[in-house]
């Protein structure tokens, strides 16, 4: 059994406590939110993350999982150290590095100098943090305590977050000492995972190219679609093409709106201002967050061009969160879409299992709805933003009746354009149209010529 700290509960540091305890390790989380840390003590998860209140539950009750303000209460003992504060996007597009600094100089005040604490960075952070943090625990530490900075950072998706911490696909251990390697990945070794040992830079690069590539993939998606709308051809089936090549694979080739959440956008960001610091312009990557400005502002005109006018009129929308299984709205889709919607003079009424209570408290302006149902009711439009499971099984001719149009613009590709024609809608998807190429003619669309060869 070895002691861990853990600072910051989020969604990562919250997760990386309760994956440790699982595994049989004593887990203490430190975070300076002193209402979460009461949320904590009194057995209650502050986010929803599927699995995760019932694991904190198991592990308060097993005794190997505690929570605390006060880093004095759980450095000193800590073998290991992971720093799980957030690094939101700073005025220059840059990492903010504030909650990381301030972690670290606590981290270093209560270190114990009676033994060596290994220093794991979790959060992403910029390359050359590793470095920086090493110079703030050397400066801040008691009696040149013993320590190892190690980045091993995290690759977990917010909503199935727990299987990815119990299941990684690769544990990545950046550090420049083998044997500070060998005590990190010996942490790991119940959960049967590649460990690839790199060094600490090239860890904290790994991160920010592993979101970056993920991002450039949706961005590629969102421009093909956009191409497939022009030319009469179905996305979806352009994915399943691709990804049938061992070489590009079949994951996240799916066409929508793009991504949000806390982290694309923001790593993203990140990396172009790391590469422009560099002294690199990184034509790609902004590429890749201009697409994905554009697929928020191309849905709504999509939705404005086919109900005629779009002031006056009421649009549902079907899904807040930024993707299924979270509350989180940061950065989510929904919010730029809504707010364009809104400045168009149209009408939003919204439904989201989860994510309404924190949408209320930024768009007030919104009707926030019991159902689905209740959302279509009197729309002229219904535009799903968000592919929940359990939006899936509809009565579909229910909503069609309650509607005051037929417009449904599905915005994550949900849906089989003919059945919605059959049941009356005026469907438009992301690359999906319903009309073929033979009767985009009838339909009265310009169809480009067929290539002659
Ligand atoms: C992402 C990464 O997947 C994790 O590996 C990483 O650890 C995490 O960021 C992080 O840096 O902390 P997450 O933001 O939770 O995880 O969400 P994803 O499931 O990756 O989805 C991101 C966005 O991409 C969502 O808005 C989703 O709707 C969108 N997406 C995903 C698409 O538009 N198309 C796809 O094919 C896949």
């Amino acid at each position: 059994m070895r002691n861990i700290a853990v600072v910051g509960t989020g969604y990562v540091g919250l997760c990386t406590a309760a994956t440790f305890a699982h595994a049989g390790n004593r887990v203490v989380g430190v975070d300076v939110d002193a209402e979460k840390i009461a949320r904590l003590t009194a057995g209650e998860s502050p986010i929803f993350e599927p699995g995760l209140a019932q694991l904190l539950r198991e592990h308060w009750r097993t005794g190997r999982l505690a929570f605390t303000t006060d880093y004095a209460d759980a450095i000193p003992a800590a073998d290991f150290v992971f720093i799980c504060v957030d690094t939101p996007t700073g005025a220059n597009g840059g990492a903010d590095l504030h909650h990381v600094r301030a972690a670290a100089g606590s981290i270093a005040r209560a270190l114990d100098p009676g033994h060596r604490t290994i220093v794991i960075d979790k959060s992403t952070m910029p390359v050359g943090s590793g470095e920086a943090i090493a110079a703030i625990l050397h400066e801040a530490s008691r009696a040149d305590a013993p320590f190892a900075v190690v980045s091993n950072p995290e690759f977990l998706r917010e909503g199935s977050a727990l299987h990815d911490a119990f299941h990684p696909d690769r544990v990545v251990i950046g550090s420049g000492d083998p044997a500070v390697t060998a005590a990190v990945a010996a942490l790991y070794e119940p959960f049967g995972a590649p460990i690839y040992r790199t060094s600490l830079r090239a860890a904290e690069m790994i991160k920010y190219a592993s979101n970056a590539m993920l991002a450039t993939r949706i961005s590629f998606m969102s421009e093909i679609a956009h191409i497939c709308d022009g030319l009469g051809v179905d996305v979806r089936e352009v994915a399943t093409g691709m990804g049938m090549d061992t070489r590009i694979g079949p994951q996240f080739l799916k066409a929508g709106i793009g991504f949000g959440g806390s982290c694309f956008p923001k790593d993203v960001k990140a990396l172009a201002f790391m590469a422009e610091e560099a002294e690199y312009t990184p034509q790609l990557l902004h590429a890749v967050l201009e697409i994905n400005r554009e697929a928020r502002r191309s849905f709504v005109r999509k939705i404005s061009h086919l109900v005629g006018d779009i002031e006056g009129a009421t649009i549902a929308v079907w899904g807040l969160a930024f993707k299924p299984d979270t509350d989180d709205l940061r950065e989510a889709p929904s919010l730029d879409i809504i707010r364009d919607l809104l400045s168009r003079g149209a009408t939003v009424r919204a439904f989201d299992p989860v994510a309404m209570e924190a949408a209320r408290r930024v768009l007030p302006e919104v009707v926030y709805c019991a159902d689905l149902y209740q959302a279509a009711t009197g729309a002229d439009a219904v535009a799903l933003i968000t592919e929940w499971d359990t939006f899936r099984a509809l009565d579909f001719a229910l909503v069609r009746s309650v509607m005051r149009g037929q417009v449904f613009v599905d915005g994550r590709n949900q849906f089989d354009p003919t059945a919605m024609a059959a049941l009356g809608f005026t469907y438009r998807g992301v690359g999906v149209s319903l009309v073929q190429v033979a009767s985009l003619a009838d339909a009265g669309v310009p169809v480009p010529a067929p290539v002659s060869v």
